[in-house]
């Protein structure tokens, strides 16, 4: 880490220099990964530069992403480009709220993943896993992320909102389909909210698609409330004044769960079974625990303590391939980092994607090597140089949900499956709000025999 003698006034750290006009805006959406690797390289611990939008510092020290999420979070919000990015999407549910809004919504909400309650789901998660395994047949070549999308969002949806959605898998994964490459355009970047592109209007048609859908089961729960499903406790929730919330509120909640709760999961899922399928020798160490732990039984959450290399396998995933690979912050009031000023408005951004392979906190940072995760390593670490569900109040309410739901699916595929990536299949990855593979990830599902087993 730089040191943090004072600087002169003014003084800016050093940075990329961009173009007129466009700044820095072309080079990242054409190779956000090499972007953010390269400035991070290049110009070390905290980087400047100007775009049209304003100043941005990309921090690439986790002690200065520290600062930022948890030790002065109450200095920072979403911000305008998050805001620009998700707000057409997720509207003013917890992932986009700030201040009071946001801390009594993230409260009403936070009892559905109390640790109790998320055990309880553990069943539901491998009926589901069962299920859409039951559609695959030995030797046939799947959409492994079209598969792991519709089967997190049904995960979601039963838990949270003690709803079926088969009906909507398609309306729900096209909607977000539509968000993601829309967040990619250039245009949205570089025009002004207000401009119509066409891309805007991509995203207004898909938002009335998935309204129609949240509006109807939140409609299904008001004629028949559920226990403790969580949009019956929205129905029920009422402020500090006796006011109930607004069903505009609710359906930004429940549309901010749905999307936020599946996409990042399914992806965590697809990439380590891509990541799986370039380590053999992974998946049989993999696979061996699965046999001597579970000897062919549906996993349970019983078993979860026993299945240490399975979660290391999923930690390694999630370092080398975060879902989430880079968040932003927007200042409130100056801060000072690294001995620079950081002015109102600036955008910080932090990229898991750039810290999770420093190789300053991981030897031989770009192998895939579950090992690495020995006991006492992540204890070693610098505390934010592994994030990928982020830290501080605004930290992720659903991390321990996907890692159970990561760790069961995981299991539960491989102690039946050897899936063998199709050749010539690259990985190529969107850098918007999730890292998600541009092209269909096919995958050739064999059957382990009995006797592989
Ligand atoms: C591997 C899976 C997941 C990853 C990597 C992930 C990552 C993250 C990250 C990095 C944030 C912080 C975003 C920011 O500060 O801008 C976040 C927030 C959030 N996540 Fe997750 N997430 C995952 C799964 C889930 C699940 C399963 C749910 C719900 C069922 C969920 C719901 C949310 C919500 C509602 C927020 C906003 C929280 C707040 O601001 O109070 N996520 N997630």
């Amino acid at each position: 880490m730089s040191d943090d003698t004072t600087r002169a006034p003014g003084e800016t750290p050093p940075g990329p220099d961009g173009l007129p006009l466009v700044g820095n805006q072309l080079a990242y959406v054409r190779d956000p990964y090499d972007f953010m690797t390269r400035t991070a390289r290049e110009y070390g611990d905290i980087a400047h530069w100007e775009d049209p939008g304003g100043p941005v510092y990309q921090l690439n020290h986790p002690e200065y992403i520290e600062r930022v999420l948890v030790q002065n979070n109450q200095n920072y919000v979403k911000g305008e480009q998050f805001q620009r990015t998700l707000g057409p999407v997720t509207g003013n549910g917890i992932l986009n709220s700030e201040g009071e809004v946001w801390r009594r919504n993230r409260h009403r909400i936070q009892p559905a993943f109390h640790p109790d309650r998320i055990r309880n789901y553990a069943e539901m998660m491998t009926d589901e896993t069962e299920a859409l395994l039951g559609d695959w047949a030995d030797g046939e070549t799947r959409p492994v992320h079209e598969d792991m999308m519709s089967v997190t969002l049904r995960i979601v949806a039963r838990a949270l909102f003690g709803v079926d959605i088969d009906e909507h898998v398609d309306t729900i994964g096209s909607a977000l389909e539509e968000f993601m490459v829309a967040t990619e355009s250039l245009s949205n970047v570089v025009l002004p909210p207000g401009v119509p592109t066409p891309s805007r209007r991509r995203i207004r048609r898909a938002r009335e698609r998935l309204d129609r859908v949240v509006t109807e089961m939140i409609a299904k729960r008001r004629e028949d409330p559920g226990e403790d499903d969580v949009i019956s406790m929205l129905l029920s929730a009422t402020g500090d004044d006796g006011t109930a919330m607004s069903d505009d509120q609710i359906r930004d909640e429940v549309t901010t769960l749905l999307l936020a709760g599946h996409e990042t999961t399914a992806l965590s899922l697809t990439l380590t079974m891509y990541a799986l399928s370039q380590h053999p020798e992974v998946e049989r160490q993999l696979v061996a625990e699965l046999d001597s732990v579970l000897d062919g039984r549906t996993p349970t959450m019983a078993d979860l303590s026993e299945l240490t290399y399975t979660e290391r396998v999923v930690k390694e995933s999630m370092r080398l391939y975060p879902p989430v690979p880079g968040i932003v912050r927007e200042p409130v009031k100056p801060d000072v980092i690294g001995g620079y000023e950081i002015p109102t408005g600036a955008t910080v951004r932090m990229h898991q994607w750039v810290v999770h392979r420093d190789p300053r906190w991981y030897d031989d940072p770009l192998a895939f090597d579950p090992d690495r995760w020995t006991d006492g390593f992540e204890e070693s670490l610098p505390k934010l140089a592994y994030f990928p569900f982020a830290a501080g109040p605004r930290r992720c309410i659903g991390d321990r949900f996907a890692l159970l739901e990561a760790r069961l699916l995981l299991a539960t595929v491989y102690q039946r499956y050897h899936l063998e990536l199709v050749p010539g299949t690259d990985l190529d990855l969107m850098a918007t709000v999730t890292a998600r593979p541009k092209h269909e990830i096919p995958m050739t599902v064999h059957r382990r025999e009995a006797t592989d087993q």
